[in-house]
């Protein structure tokens, strides 16, 4: 008698192979590969990441995994299938999506993410959390991104899938993803096992520049030293391939990462009028702060000199005020 969990990893093996074949030579994936061309990803990128499609009916993986005598129970549990409340008679729970396969780092597929191919909710659905698949701990593609982390001593943190793909034809091969922007101490933890150096590559609206805050932070606290990519307004990296081309996107965006210092100077800036003589105070003390916050004093030199070219400000104000702050936090 096999246990659960073998059953679990070969369903959702089994699962993955045969979405990828019904994307790949099927007319029934003959919208989503239109989808997908559409988007960008190229057959390469779709083979190496296995990405499928699970086709628009209720019994289509039911049936395939029931014929491999898969028990159905364990197929519930571990989310490839779902129940009818009534009779609890199983059925396909991802129904007309494209499926990403998401691995766990020893390189399991241990759930899927389903996107929708047009508008609608949820855009995406995936599997629900089970004793193998915890989203909060899940580092997608760092089974295959770490040994290319460690070798070129630096990770860079997506958002989610899309955007792991579209860097990975970019030749960015180091990516990896939160599958949100919510960054727990697992993943940190996973991530400074392989490497001190993580450049931030979120969603340019406001979630995923307050996220880059925020993990910041986190990574930074943990022994991390920070570097943060850009992207105009509105933009995230699958979007800014698309329209500019993997060639500038490494160049000009993974190549031109901030320095956190140089990220939280624009991240402040954000909604505010720097005109208006309040907010452009706020904006000030707000940068004071975080220059007090520097463990070097050749650093907060560097930025205090920068904020008060920028303002003709006196450096000498500057400092004092810097100081003041610097007395009340310690
Ligand atoms: N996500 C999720 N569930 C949602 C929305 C988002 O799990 N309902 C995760 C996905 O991993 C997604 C990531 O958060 O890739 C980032 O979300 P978002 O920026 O909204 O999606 P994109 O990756 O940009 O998706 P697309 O380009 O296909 O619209
Ligand atoms: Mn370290
Ligand atoms: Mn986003
Ligand atoms: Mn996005
Ligand atoms: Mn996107």
């Amino acid at each position: 008698e096999k246990s659960a969990l073998t059953h679990w990893y070969k369903g959702h093996l089994l699962a993955a192979k045969l979405f990828h074949h019904v994307l790949i030579s099927t007319d029934e994936g003959k919208d989503a590969r239109e989808y997908l061309r559409q988007r960008g990803f190229t057959k390469e990128a779709i083979d190496h990441f296995q990405i499928g499609y699970a086709p628009n009916s209720w019994d289509f993986l039911t049936n395939f995994l029931n014929k491999r005598e898969l028990p159905m129970s364990e197929m519930v549990e571990c989310g490839l299938l779902a129940v009818r409340e009534f009779d609890k008679k199983p059925f396909d729970r991802f129904r007309d999506r494209i499926m990403f396969p998401i691995w766990n780092k020893q390189g399991e597929i241990i759930a899927f993410g389903g996107r929708i191919l047009k508008d609608g909710n949820p855009k995406y659905l995936n599997s629900p959390e089970s004793d193998v698949f915890n989203k909060s701990q899940i580092l997608y593609y760092i089974h295959e991104a770490r040994k290319v982390i460690r070798k070129k001593s630096e990770a860079v943190l997506f958002e989610g899938y899309v955007d792991v793909i579209a860097a990975w034809r970019a030749g960015i091969d180091n990516g990896v993803a939160t599958l949100g922007t919510a960054l727990t101490e697992g993943q940190v933890k996973l991530l400074h096992r392989n490497t001190d150096k993580v450049i931030l590559c979120y969603d340019s609206d406001n979630a995923g520049q307050n996220a880059t805050f925020k993990n910041a932070k986190i990574l930074e606290q943990s022994g991390i030293s920070v570097r943060v990519a850009r992207l105009p307004d509105g933009m995230d990296p699958d979007d800014y391939i698309q329209k500019f081309g993997g060639e500038r996107f490494s160049q000009d965006v993974i190549g031109q990462s901030l320095t956190l210092m140089g990220f939280k100077f624009q991240f402040f800036r954000r909604g505010k009028n720097l005109q208006d003589e309040g907010q452009r105070l706020e904006y000030i003390q707000s940068i004071l702060h975080e220059i007090s916050k520097l463990k070097h004093a050749v650093e907060r030199d560097h930025y205090l000199r920068q904020l008060a070219d920028e303002f003709s400000i006196s450096l000498e104000a500057l400092k004092q005020e810097q100081f003041q702050i610097y007395k009340s936090q310690s």
